[in-house]
């Protein structure tokens, strides 16, 4: 607390400098070189004060809606009604809207103190809301606009009768584990309830889902910022634990590795719904993080980061500004920046992904999806559902404005989708990866004498291949097998990358190879055509073709003659009229089997 009153009076100070005498302002001069990074401040305030009337605007919506938005509302007016530096500062008309929104919160709260946000009584969910009482609690308290103290005790008794249900209850994902942590901690020390300390041990106690990289357990680029890392730095400053600061950092620098200068974060290998979210600036919330660990630990790169978002994305930022003013050490001026696009090549293993940096040039080559799931308990094949790695996209590249957005290959093999690689081989002495799979699709034979079913019934089962069920007992029964094997070299050149295919096994299979490039480039060397849905297509048949975006170019070739195009999602997804498409303009290369091709790729 002691510190929130500090920085309020480094700003005015620091405010009150300018209008100064010499003398008085020679008088301030040290504790204005406690340095306060008005730079960021400025940024932050004026995307702070930008969502006020948007609140308003949208206030009964607010009202109406998600619990979860609603208290993210409060906070967007409550923050620039304590800035002195906002336009809002202590505005009176905001507080009977500020009052309204709190009492329909402290109204749906329920008995057992959480919140139904989608999920019904969901202690997790009632976590992201503590997570803006706690710093709207502490931004108040700081506050000597009476009213702000009578919001900070509405607030208070809701963070109180939160505590129970969170202390007790359960989570879905690996993250909610540390949303729940933070959430306690934070009501722990508001509130004085030193109970609440056993809950979060046991929870930590079940260590911390990362990898030696950095990556959680989720390895998704977008949780990491939104959900662990500011859980766990919560848990570190409220309750002490400086040993949670090192997943954290360990998750930063790995996230520079897989961050792009455009501020987009390699999302291919995830678990989650990011995992077909790809696109640029959706690093926004790893802002206070950088922010945090830049000042801890006197790091460039992660100051580099923060910058970067902060002239990519500044009107995204003006959440923060909130833990600016309840965190003045936060608001510190942050180191110089360091460079953080480095070259680099790396495989990480527990994901199965590589990737490469040269210059403008980053490259992804990923084989890690959970079709192949091997467990310590449980193996399964060909599932796809929430929480599953599944994107068969194995080839990604950035080349300064062009994003090639994925290389995909599917096989008219049995209606079993998309090639996914059964893990990767790295040699970083050649820069040589390998992926590969063969798969296997049963033709189910007689059932043995001794297995069969007096009344013809048999369990529902699911098949070998996970493509469908039926009432046949496939696990005991005999089959034959039919099989298609496929093996992909990425092999770097001067030009770039050539992806050497081989496939193999069943005769007569078409195959097609799918290059989609983000929109943004022109092409030439190809014919655009229009597929069975009326998109346009284009399907490379011989020569090179070339896709450009000022002095950025992709050039992709040679084509493999006529063929069929039928880039098929497979079985899972056809039965519920889905389909897996990823957004761009798609070029296609068919084949058939047995295949030998190689697609050429250069990067200028
Ligand atoms: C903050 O307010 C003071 C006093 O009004 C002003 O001098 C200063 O420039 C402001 N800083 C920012 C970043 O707006
Ligand atoms: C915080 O923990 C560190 C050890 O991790 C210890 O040195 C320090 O004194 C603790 N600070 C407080 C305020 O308890
Ligand atoms: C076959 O059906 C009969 C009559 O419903 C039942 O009694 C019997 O247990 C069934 N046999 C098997 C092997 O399920």
């Amino acid at each position: 607390m002691m510190q929130i009153g500090r920085i309020y009076s480094v700003l005015r100070a620091t405010g009150m400098a300018l209008l100064a005498t010499t003398a008085s302002a020679a008088a301030l001069a040290p504790r204005a070189e406690a340095g306060q990074d008005w730079a960021s401040l400025e940024i932050l305030t004026t995307a702070a004060d930008a969502q006020v009337q948007t609140v308003l605007d949208g206030k009964e919506a607010y009202i109406a809606g998600s619990p979860r938005g609603l208290t993210r509302a409060v906070r967007q007016l409550v923050t620039p009604f304590v800035w002195p530096n906002s336009t809002h500062y202590h505005d009176e008309t905001l507080l009977p809207h500020i009052e309204e929104m709190l009492a329909v919160l402290t109204k749906v709260q329920h008995c057992d103190g959480t919140y139904t946000v989608g999920n019904y009584h969901s202690p997790p969910d009632t976590g992201f809301l503590i997570e803006d009482f706690g710093i709207m609690v502490r931004i108040l308290e700081e506050d000597d606009h009476e009213d702000s103290q009578v919001f900070a005790d509405t607030i208070r008794a809701i963070l109180r009768k939160a505590a129970p249900g969170l202390a007790k209850g359960g989570i879905h994902t690996p993250n909610h584990r540390w949303k729940v942590c933070a959430a306690l901690a934070r009501i722990s020390r508001i509130t004085d309830d030193e109970s609440l300390i056993e809950r979060i041990d046991e929870w930590l106690a079940e260590g911390i889902d990362i990898d030696a990289d950095g990556i959680y357990s989720e390895r998704s680029g977008i949780y990491y910022a939104a959900v662990s890392n500011p859980s766990l730095l919560t848990v570190a400053r409220e309750l002490n634990r400086t040993e949670l600061l090192e997943p954290v950092r360990k998750n930063l620098e790995l996230s520079i590795e897989h961050a792009e200068p455009n501020c987009e974060i390699e999302t291919v290998l995830s678990r989650r719904q990011d995992q077909n979210q790809y696109r640029s600036d959706n690093m926004g919330e790893f802002y206070p993080q950088f922010r945090e660990l830049a000042l801890r630990d006197g790091n460039g790169r992660f100051a580099a980061m923060a910058r970067l978002l902060e002239s990519r994305v500044p009107e995204r930022l003006g959440d923060y500004l909130a833990n600016l003013i309840e965190q003045p050490e936060l608001a510190k001026e942050l180191s110089a920046p360091e460079e953080p696009f480095v070259d680099f090549q790396k495989h990480y293993p527990t994901v199965s992904l590589v990737r490469v940096r040269n210059d403008k040039l980053t490259v992804s080559a990923f084989g890690g999806t959970d079709w192949y799931h091997k467990g310590e308990k449980t193996d399964f094949y060909n599932r796809f559902g929430s929480g599953l790695s599944t994107n068969p996209s194995f080839f990604r590249a950035w080349n300064g404005d062009l994003v090639l957005e994925g290389i995909r290959m599917s096989a008219n093999f049995f209606s079993m989708g998309h090639f996914r690689s059964n893990g990767i081989e790295f040699d970083s002495e050649t820069g040589v990866a390998k992926l590969g799979n063969e798969m296997e699709v049963q033709y189910y034979l007689p059932m043995p004498a001794d297995q069969r079913n007096e009344n013809g019934t048999y369990d529902l089962s699911r098949s070998i291949d996970g493509r469908f069920y039926a009432s046949l007992d496939f696990e005991n029964r005999p089959a034959s097998v039919r099989r298609l094997k496929t093996d992909v070299k990425i092999v770097p050149t001067d030009a770039g990358y050539d992806l050497e295919f081989e496939v193999t096994g069943e005769k007569d299979v078409d195959i097609t190879l799918e290059v989609t490039f983000r929109k943004g480039g022109e092409f030439s060397g190809v014919e655009p055509s229009v597929d069975g849905e009326g998109n346009t297509i284009y399907h490379l048949k011989e020569g090179e073709g070339q896709y450009t975006n000022g002095k950025d170019t992709i050039a992709f070739g040679p084509g493999n003659g006529d063929g069929v195009v039928n880039p098929d999602a497979g079985e899972q997804y056809s039965w519920h009229n889905g389909n897996l498409v990823l957004e761009g303009h798609h070029v296609y290369v068919t084949g058939t089997t047995p295949m030998k091709y190689t697609l050429n790729l250069g990067f200028s």
